[in-house]
C-alpha cells in the first residue's frame, strides 16, 4: 500500500474534497414536519422543541412558504385537535385541523407536495394509533377508521398519505378506500418500520398524544429486530406502498441501510423529536457544535441509504444549502 496509495492526497484541497464527496445533502431530500393546532390564535412554541411551534393556519401557512422558498419540496402534517374521543373523530372530520389546513396550502399553489400523517392517536381520548376495545388496541376494527382518515385527507387533497398507526393490513384497506373513490393517483408514504421509542417524547408532548394507559409495544416494533423491518416492509410493498419508512433514524442505521438494499423504492428516515432534542439541548448546553453536528447528522441517515429525511432542520437546513455555506 504506502508510499504508493495516500488516502490523503484527495483530502488537502476543499474543492477536491467537494468533488469525490460520495453522499448528497440536497433541500428536496428534506421534508419538514409541521403542527397545526385549533385553539390558540397565536403559534405556540413547543417547550420540548426549541424553535418548533404549535401553528396557527396562518403560521402554518407562512413557515410552508418560507421552507419551499429555499427548496424545501415536501411537508408533512400533524394535527392537534381542540377537542379527543375515544373514536378519535376529528381525525377524519371534513372539517378537522388538518383537512383544513390542506385545504388552506393546495390554495396557496406552492411547489411543495403536501403529505398527511394518517393516525389516531393525537384525536383520540385514550392517545393510542387505533380503535380501542377492553383496554387493548383492536387491528381489524381500527383499518376502517384509518382509512377513512386517509380519504378525508385526500379529498381535502392532500398529495401523499403516510399512515403511521402500524396495524397490520392498513396499507390494504388504504389503497383500496383510496381507489374505489377514483384516487388511483395518489402515493402512499409508509411508515413501514416503526419502531417503539423512546425517542418520541418531544413530539407527544408536542401533541399531548401520550398514550393514557400502557405504551405502543402491541403494535409499534421492538428495537432490538431488524428481520422482522424487512418483513414490515415487504408486506407493505405488497399491499401497495409506493415508498417505505424506517423511523427513528440515528439508532436505527442499520435498519435503513438492511431496507435499502432489500427493496426498490424510495426509502425515508426520520430524524424524530428526540433526536432534534438530544442536538437542540446539548447546543444550548454549549457542548457541541450545533451546525456542525446537524450537518453531520442528516448526511450519515442520507449515508445509511434514506432517499428522503423527515426532519425538523428541513427549513434551516435548505436556507443553508441554498446559501452555499
Ligand atoms: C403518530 C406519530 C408519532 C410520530 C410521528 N407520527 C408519535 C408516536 O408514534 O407516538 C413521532 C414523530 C417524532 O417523534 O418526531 N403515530
Ligand atoms: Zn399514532
Amino acid at each position: 500500500m504506502f508510499p504508493t496509495h495516500r488516502p490523503r492526497r484527495l483530502r488537502h484541497n476543499a474543492s477536491l474534497r467537494d468533488m469525490v464527496r460520495e453522499t448528497t445533502l440536497l433541500p428536496s431530500h428534506l421534508i419538514y414536519p409541521l403542527f397545526v393546532q385549533e385553539v390558540s390564535a397565536t403559534p405556540e412554541p413547543i417547550e420540548a422543541m426549541p424553535g418548533q411551534m404549535r401553528h396557527t393556519m396562518d403560521s402554518l401557512i407562512a413557515e410552508a412558504e418560507a421552507a419551499a422558498a429555499v427548496g424545501v419540496r415536501g411537508l408533512i402534517l400533524f394535527g392537534i385537535p381542540a377537542e379527543k374521543d375515544p373514536e378519535g373523530r376529528q381525525a377524519y372530520a371534513e372539517n378537522g385541523i388538518v383537512q383544513r389546513a390542506v385545504r388552506a396550502l393546495k390554495a396557496r399553489h406552492l411547489p411543495l407536495v403536501v403529505i398527511t400523517d394518517v393516525c389516531l392517536c393525537e384525536y383520540t381520548s385514550h392517545g393510542h394509533c387505533g380503535h380501542v376495545e377492553d383496554n387493548d388496541v383492536e387491528n381489524d376494527t381500527s383499518l376502517e377508521l384509518i382509512a377513512r382518515t386517509a380519504v378525508s385527507q385526500v379529498q381535502a387533497g392532500a398529495d401523499v398519505v403516510a399512515p403511521s398507526d402500524m396495524m397490520d393490513g392498513r396499507i390494504a384497506a388504504i389503497r383500496q378506500a383510496l381507489d374505489e373513490r377514483g384516487f388511483t393517483k395518489v402515493p402512499i408514504l409508509s411508515y413501514a418500520a416503526k419502531y417503539a421509542s423512546a425517542y418520541y417524547g418531544p413530539f407527544r408532548q408536542a401533541a399531548g398524544s401520550a398514550p393514557a394507559f400502557g405504551d405502543r409495544r402491541s403494535y409499534q416494533m421492538d428495537p432490538g429486530n431488524v428481520r422482522e423491518a424487512l418483513k414490515e416492509v415487504a408486506a407493505d410493498l405488497e399491499e401497495g406502498a409506493d415508498m417505505v419508512m424506517v423511523k427513528p433514524a440515528l439508532a436505527y442505521l442499520d435498519v435503513i441501510r438492511a431496507v435499502k438494499e432489500a427493496t426498490n423504492v424510495p426509502v425515508a428516515a426520520y430524524n424524530v423529536s428526540g433526536e432534534f432534542a438530544l442536538i437542540e439541548f446539548a447546543a444550548r448546553a454549549g457542548v457541541i457544535d450545533r451546525e456542525r453536528i446537524i450537518r453531520e447528522t442528516l448526511t450519515s441517515i442520507r449515508r445509511a441509504g434514506a432517499d428522503l429525511i423527515l426532519t425538523y432542520y428541513a427549513k434551516e437546513v435548505a436556507g443553508w444549502l441554498r446559501s452555499g455555506s
